[in-house]
């Protein structure tokens, strides 16, 4: 099976798990694209009503308005059911690197603001340690970016700024982004309190201790894996 029909996959196994009433966090990226059109399905159908949204990007956002799916903010509803996302890497623990598609900050903070946060992935996704299939999305200032990028390198990081149409890559929030290579991570809630504590960074792809199952799409169907 390609990658996009086990993206597929996972998207409409984790629809079915969405109930009538729940307010939703709404991840980013191309495997949720899925999920929001499978949500969508399940809608028009009449077998789900009453669900509510807060998106995680502006690109999601604009799906979710394209396909009808009533949204919120954190300002109206602060405690979310239920968070839906993907994620860039998955280690055996569920801890995980996301923000590869740059929406890692609001993507942490609608995370830790619901009961239930699952993970959807094609198994390409799952590693045995962090930091081995991509590089850590690290979300930073744009003031002083060059001095926060030496910090990170004292971690023994590689910081690369990102790029897009050959300019700086800018967040929803207009920041830049660090995508720093790491020689696999061996101590992730380290390097998390240690990135935590440099000036300048706002936000790193360390998703620690916050998913609740993970849906991996495989070539003989869907694993759902909880705790
Ligand atoms: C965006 C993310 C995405 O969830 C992650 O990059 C996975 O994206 P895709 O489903 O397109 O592979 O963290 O910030």
């Amino acid at each position: 099976m390609n990658s996009e029909s086990l993206k597929k996959m996972v998207g409409e196994v984790a629809a079915q798990q969405v109930q009538s009433g729940q307010k939703l966090g709404l991840g980013t990226g191309s495997t949720i694209r899925y999920f929001l059109e499978a949500l969508q399905l399940r809608l028009q159908s009449g077998e789900l009503d009453g669900i509510i949204g807060v998106p995680t990007s502006i690109q999601t956002e604009q799906q979710a308005i394209q396909l009808g799916i009533p949204l919120t903010t954190l300002a109206e509803q602060p405690q979310l059911d239920l968070t839906v996302d993907g994620a860039d890497e998955v280690d055996p623990q569920f801890d995980l690197i996301k923000g590869l598609g740059g929406a890692l900050l609001r993507e942490k903070i609608v995370a830790a603001t619901s009961s239930r946060f699952i993970v959807i992935v094609d198994e390409s996704k799952m590693v045995v340690q962090l930091g081995t299939r991509c590089p850590l999305p690290i979300e930073v200032l744009p003031f002083g970016w060059e001095a926060t990028s030496r910090s990170i390198l004292a971690l023994d990081g590689q910081p690369e700024l990102r790029f897009a149409d050959e300019k700086p890559f800018q967040t929803d929030q207009g920041n830049y982004i660090l995508n720093t290579t790491f020689d696999g991570i061996s101590d992730a809630p380290r390097l998390a309190a240690q990135l935590d504590a440099i000036p300048g960074v706002l936000g790193h792809g360390l998703f620690l201790n916050l998913a609740t199952s993970v849906i991996v799409g495989t070539d003989s169907g869907p694993r759902v894996l909880s705790r």
